[in-house]
Formats: C-alpha cells, sequence, structure tokens
C-alpha cells in the first residue's frame, strides 16, 4: 500500500507505487535540472526555452522519441503526453490496448508503464520532462509521475475540466486537484519545487484573453492557497501580436497583484492552437511567429506546434523542425523587431480591467473552490464553446478588424459598462446584418488562419503561373471553401 500523503489514489495504483521516502530520495538526488530551474534560467535570459508536446504508446517507442527530439532540437524542456483512456482513470482499457496495439494510444499510458519505466525516461534524457494531459483526476497519475521523478505537472480543477469533459462537475476537479496541490506544497516544504503549468488554453478556440487570464488566476490563488510555489501560466496565441503581448505581460503584474509573494510564475506562450494550415510552409511560418511572439511576450517558455498540426499527432522529424523553428525565432536572429507600443498598452489595459471585473467578486468570497462553482452555474466566469455541462456557453467571442479576440456577447460576464463599450467600439458592428449570418462570421473568425493560407497561395499561383486564368487573391477569397 502507499504511504504517499495527502493524495487518495486507487488502491490497484496505490500498490504499485515505492514508498514516499524513496520517491523524495530519488527527486532529489537526481543529478538532472530541475524544470522549475530551467525555467528561471530562461526568464533571467529574456529568451523562453522551447517545449514540444509527445507521447506514444509504446515505451521503447517512446523513449526512442524523447531521444530523438533532445539530439535533434535540445528543447529545454521535454514532454511526456498522456493517452485519453489513463487521462480518463480508464487505465484497465490503457493496458488492453498497450498489449494489443500501442500504436492505438493516443500518449504514453505512464500509469500501465509504471514508475520504473518512467524513470527510465528520466535518465535517458537530459532535460527535465514534463507530464501534459488533460485529466479531471489526476490523481493515480500525479503519484506515478513523481514516483518517475517527474516534476512538472500540467492542469487544473477548472482548465483540465471543463474543455475536456461533458460532465464532471467542478466540485470534484477542484477537489482532486485540490489533493495534487496540497501534496506539492508539503514537497515545497522539504525543499522539492515541482512546476505546475495551469492551462489557461482552455477550448482552444477564439478564447477572449481575458476569460483564459481569470481561469488562471483563480486556479492560481487555489494552488498557492494549497502550498504550491512554482506556477505556469500558459496562454494561447490568439494571432493579433499586440493583443497576445498584453496578456504575456500582464501575467505577472496580475500575479503580483492577485498571488502570494512567495509563488514563482512563469508566463508561457501556447503556440496558436486553433485550426491550423495545411500547408508545411504556411504552418512553419504560424510556428516562427508563435516563437516571436513568445519572446515579445517576455514568456518563460513555449510550447510549439508542428506543420503536421492540421493532419494530427506529429511524427519525431516534424517535431524537431517545429521545435527548431520555434526556437529560432527565440534567438538573436529576430531582435530588431518592435511592435507598437501604445498599443500593446491600451491592450493591457482593458485587458487588466477585464480580469479585475472577472476575478474580484469570486476571490472576494470566504470559500474560493463553493466560489467558482457558483459563477460558472450562474454564467459570472463562463467559457466559449465548451461540452461540459458545467459551462454555459453563453459568451460569443469576435475577431475586430485587427484580428483580436473581443467580446460579441459577454453572456452573463460581470462586465462594467466602459468594458462593454469597449468591446462594442472595437468590433463596430452593424448587429442586425451580423445576426443572420453570425454563424458564418465566427466560422471565419475560427479558421483566421486557413483564410491567411488561402491568400497566400493565391499570390503564390500568381507568381508562378501568371496569366488571365491565374486565381487571385479575390478568387481565392470568393471561393468558399475556406469559412
Ligand atoms: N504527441 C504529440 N502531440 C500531441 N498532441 C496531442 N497528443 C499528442 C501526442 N501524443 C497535440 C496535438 C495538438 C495539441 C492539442 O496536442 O497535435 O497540437
Amino acid at each position: 500500500m502507499s504511504d504517499l500523503p495527502e493524495l487518495d489514489v486507487e488502491p490497484r495504483v496505490a500498490a504499485m507505487l515505492p514508498p514516499w521516502t524513496e520517491t523524495m530520495q530519488y527527486i532529489r538526488k537526481s543529478p538532472k535540472r530541475a524544470p522549475v530551474e530551467v525555467l528561471r534560467a530562461a526568464a533571467a535570459r529574456g529568451r523562453p526555452v522551447v517545449q514540444p508536446r509527445c507521447g506514444v504508446g509504446g515505451h521503447d517507442e517512446m523513449r526512442t522519441l524523447l531521444t530523438t527530439l533532445e539530439r535533434r532540437a535540445r528543447p529545454g524542456i521535454l514532454t511526456i503526453t498522456i493517452d485519453s483512456f489513463t487521462r480518463l482513470k480508464q487505465f484497465r482499457t490503457a493496458a488492453q490496448t498497450l498489449q494489443r496495439e500501442p500504436a492505438d494510444l493516443n500518449g504514453y499510458p505512464l500509469v500501465t508503464h509504471g514508475w520504473r519505466r518512467g524513470r527510465e525516461l528520466n535518465e535517458a534524457v537530459d532535460a527535465p520532462i514534463e507530464v501534459r494531459h488533460g485529466s479531471p483526476d489526476p490523481r493515480e497519475l500525479f503519484a506515478v509521475s513523481l514516483a518517475s521523478g517527474f516534476t512538472s505537472f500540467e492542469g487544473g480543477g477548472i482548465d483540465y475540466n471543463l474543455p475536456y469533459s461533458k460532465d464532471v462537475s467542478l466540485t470534484r476537479s477542484l477537489a482532486a486537484w485540490a489533493q495534487v496541490d496540497r501534496l506539492c506544497g508539503l514537497l515545497a516544504e522539504e525543499g522539492v519545487i515541482v512546476d505546475r503549468e495551469l492551462f489557461g488554453t482552455l477550448t482552444a478556440v477564439l478564447v477572449p484573453p481575458s476569460v483564459s487570464l481569470a481561469v488562471c488566476v483563480l486556479e492560481a490563488r487555489a494552488a498557492s492557497l494549497a502550498g504550491v510555489r512554482c506556477l505556469s501560466v500558459a496562454y494561447p496565441q490568439g494571432g493579433e501580436v499586440h493583443q497576445d503581448i498584453a496578456a504575456l505581460r500582464s501575467i505577472p503584474v496580475l500575479a503580483r497583484r492577485y498571488l502570494p509573494e512567495n509563488v514563482e510564475i512563469f508566463p508561457v506562450l501556447h503556440e496558436f492552437m486553433g485550426v491550423f494550415p495545411a500547408d508545411p510552409d504556411v504552418a512553419d511560418a504560424l510556428i516562427l511567429y508563435g516563437g516571436l511572439t513568445a519572446r515579445l511576450g517576455g514568456a518563460a517558455k513555449v510550447i510549439n506546434k508542428t506543420n503536421q498540426e492540421a493532419r494530427g499527432i506529429p511524427d519525431a522529424q516534424a517535431n524537431v523542425a517545429g521545435i527548431r523553428t520555434a526556437a529560432l525565432a527565440c534567438t538573436h536572429l529576430l531582435d530588431f523587431v518592435r511592435v507598437d507600443e501604445a498599443t500593446v498598452e491600451e491592450e493591457t489595459y482593458w485587458l487588466q480591467r477585464e480580469v479585475a471585473e472577472l476575478v474580484e467578486p469570486v476571490l472576494a468570497a470566504p470559500d474560493l473552490a463553493a466560489a467558482i462553482v457558483d459563477a460558472f452555474a450562474d454564467g459570472r466566469l463562463d467559457i466559449p464553446f465548451s461540452a461540459s455541462v458545467h459551462a454555459r456557453s453563453e459568451v460569443i467571442p469576435k475577431r475586430d478588424a485587427t484580428g483580436a479576440i473581443r467580446y460579441l456577447n459577454p453572456g452573463r460576464l460581470p462586465f462594467s459598462r466602459p468594458t462593454l463599450r469597449r468591446n462594442e467600439q472595437c468590433l463596430r458592428v452593424d448587429r442586425a446584418s451580423l445576426s443572420r449570418r453570425l454563424i458564418d462570421e465566427i466560422r471565419s473568425d475560427i479558421n483566421f488562419f486557413l483564410h491567411a493560407e488561402r491568400r497566400f497561395q493565391a499570390d503564390r499561383a500568381t507568381v508562378e503561373c501568371p496569366g488571365p486564368a491565374t486565381a487571385g487573391p479575390g478568387a481565392a477569397a470568393s471561393s468558399g471553401g475556406v469559412r
């Protein structure tokens, strides 16, 4: 039986764990740099480290994948992406699938492989490893991750529930994650710092920056009350560079405003998580742009995409290229690139104001977890396009003419009049005409970078075979294939 403090873990999994003192000893004695140290160094340098997503079912294949990515792309932090069965605690199905056909798993089933193999992966590479998943209740996975020596763990009680699960109550997911965070607190008291990354990316579809940041502030506050001392706050690249920079630069400011002083905060950019261009050249350009946005925004880390994103899970070669392209944008190569700082400043003001209006009423309540649950039930907190019955999803986002994401309909979010007016002014919409084609408009915003890709392809066609029959940009725009 496990003697793991704080975590209630299924007995079948608990029985397989090493004694807690042995896990502590293993982590303490590790000669590897801890994730928190890599993040500190990146923050001090002012250049983000790059981290891929990667996970395959088979153990030998996973080890080869990690060592290949390390040898050929040298990411600052590596990842084990966990399969969906394990995320949902379907450990038996994960084990059966692993036995039958490991390639049918969409990630590495760490609980099934167990902590000894986890340590083998940990020791096979120089870079520290983060466990990335999507579990509303990650307790077993966290226990095996720690026993494997992994001290970076993604997720939170809101952000790994509402975007992923249809009907898991927030009360349940917040309670499960609170156990994880309390164990991190105990570890911190013993000098072992676990980096807890919050998934501000949420549903990854037109997420208004203030929704992303508000959810992370609330989760960060809950985590720090539980004793967590290191938080990576991940924000999803929306595409409009001033808005994205304002969001990333706001993360430390919001942390100072709403979190205790003894918590280290690292801003993280997730490269564009929406519909990705299929053309490898366009995808590569977007990957470079993401790296540049991360650096200009002061991120400590950027999670790269690959030019196979439109097709699904990338192979090692595409991942190597994606890491290298994102990393290129974080070198001195593009140091001369500047943005309009006045625009960033204006975005920052309104963004922080929106976040304040969302989080302050919730933070004022005596019981934070209960206040979060109530706020989502009433729609005072909300997430667009959530599949969960525990979020109202009444918020309708929309891109303005610059590409920045605004609130077309704020649902029941408790915004002040000036905030609402600012959003309306940015959108300058003719509501009467918009209502008729709202779905088309939103679909078009979701496919933002596909339109850019279409224009690029049309331009390329014009250059490569000029002549009257060639499709120009206008033809592409009216071709109707992409909306
Ligand atoms: N390996 C690599 N990337 C993965 N993703 C999901 N599972 C894996 C995996 N096993 C990526 C998707 C997408 C993001 C949500 O996570 O390709 O980019």
